[in-house]
């Protein structure tokens, strides 16, 4: 499968997200149980994991979307904007962050950090994607759908540049 210059092979199919996606529901339900969690989902990468798990999500609960960017093409710059559309009072709020993928943590970092400073409640982190190795900073993630090696993956919400974000399962950078 080619998108753009790079070829890219399937990695993770649509049926082991579903899986995936509908376990991780199980124990935030059970997690949450009484409460009444609000869903920060960042954009644009984990719409299609927002969707999905918001479908088996039980709880009165509420879903609003943020945007942040700290990636052009396949390397991460560093740099890392503004919290963008936040418009929800967060103040006594249990937040569950919804991303697609942490890498080197820098933007759920910076994310949590700005959060913080609104006096929510708790703030977890549920991640579709999470590549341990190239963690460079202190963060706990509680609710994790797959664990990765270090390779650049695109589909379902994912980019390369821009494309692939449509993708029903997961593909990595063929090698
Ligand atoms: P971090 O700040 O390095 O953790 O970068 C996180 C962001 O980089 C994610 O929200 C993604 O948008 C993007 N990203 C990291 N790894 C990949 C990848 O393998 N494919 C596509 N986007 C990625
Ligand atoms: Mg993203």
């Amino acid at each position: 499968m080619k998108i753009k210059d790079k070829e890219f092979q399937i990695f993770i199919d649509k049926k082991a997200i579903k899986k995936r996606i509908k376990e991780v529901a199980a124990v935030i339900n059970e997690d949450y149980k009484g409460k009444t969690p609000l869903f920060l989902a960042i954009l644009n990468g984990s719409f299609m994991f927002a969707s999905d798990l918001m479908k088996q999500v039980r709880l009165d609960s509420e879903i609003t979307f943020i945007k942040v960017s700290s990636y052009k093409a396949t390397q991460s710059t560093g740099k890392i904007k503004e919290l963008l559309g936040l418009q929800e009072n967060i103040f006594k709020r249990d937040i569950i962050i919804l991303e697609d993928i942490v890498d080197s943590g820098q933007t759920m970092t910076h994310i949590t950090e700005a959060l913080k400073t609104l006096g929510p409640s708790s703030i977890e982190i549920g991640t579709l994607l999470f590549k341990p190795e190239a963690l460079v900073t202190d963060l706990h993630i509680k609710y994790i759908g797959f664990e990765i090696p270090n390779n650049f993956v695109v589909g379902f919400g994912l980019d390369y540049d821009g494309y692939g974000r449509n993708l029903k399962d997961i593909y990595r950078l063929k090698d």
